[in-house]
């Protein structure tokens, strides 16, 4: 690479890390639960915006946050998250981020979740603590192709019940690690939560 070129790459890597200071990190997926709507100056509205500040204060504490604001049929229930080693600062920004976003791309709707990189904000009017949310899910792949798929899924679901146990006995649930594959590749998985 000639260094003009190099400088160049430099500036558009600046630019793009300046963008995304400006605007946030972009969110990975996003649904609008369309059961339910609510209207302007619908008591559901300053609930909502009520629980969603409390979130952003109560999350970067310990990473996790939960709550319920009004009374039926105008509760909201909602909790936010972040990875589990992601730094407080960091943390308070994506939940901030995340919660204006939602706003935004869901503006009357009584549920909604949203995921980024570094967190997640979910709200419903319904209480959904302590259940497993199996309707609510997304995935991305890397778009290169493993040589020996055999042992490449045999090795992954290794790690990844490895990982699990780890998860379950520390405070954030949360574990990483690594696999070697052979021909000096490296299997890394993480985070889990
Ligand atoms: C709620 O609003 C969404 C988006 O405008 C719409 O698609 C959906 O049908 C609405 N749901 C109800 C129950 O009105
Ligand atoms: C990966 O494999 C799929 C299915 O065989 C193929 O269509 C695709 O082009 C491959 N991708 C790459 C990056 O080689």
């Amino acid at each position: 690479m000639s260094s003009s070129h190099f400088t160049f790459s430099i500036y558009i890597l600046t630019f793009a890390l300046f963008l995304q200071t400006i605007f946030g990190a972009s969110p990975l997926f996003h649904f609008c639960s369309s059961s339910e709507n609510f209207t302007t100056n619908d008591p559901y509205e300053s609930n909502l915006k009520k629980l969603l500040g409390n979130l952003y204060y109560q999350t970067p504490l310990l990473g996790f946050g939960l709550g319920s604001v009004g009374s039926y049929p105008y509760q909201t229930n909602g909790l936010a998250l972040c990875r589990g080693d992601v730094e407080t600062t960091d943390c308070k920004t994506c939940v901030n981020e995340a919660s204006n976003k939602i706003h935004k791309l869901c503006p009357y709707s009584k549920g909604a979740i949203i995921w980024y990189d570094n967190c997640l904000v979910k709200y419903l009017n319904k209480d959904f603590f302590g259940q497993i949310d199996n309707q609510n899910k997304f995935y991305m792949w890397n778009l290169r192709n493993v040589s020996d798929p055999t042992t490449f899924n045999e090795k992954t679901r290794k790690l990844l019940s490895l990982l699990a146990k780890e998860a379950s006995v520390t405070p954030k649930l949360y574990a990483v690690g690594e696999l070697e594959l052979g021909e000096s590749k490296k299997l890394y998985v993480g985070p889990m939560h």
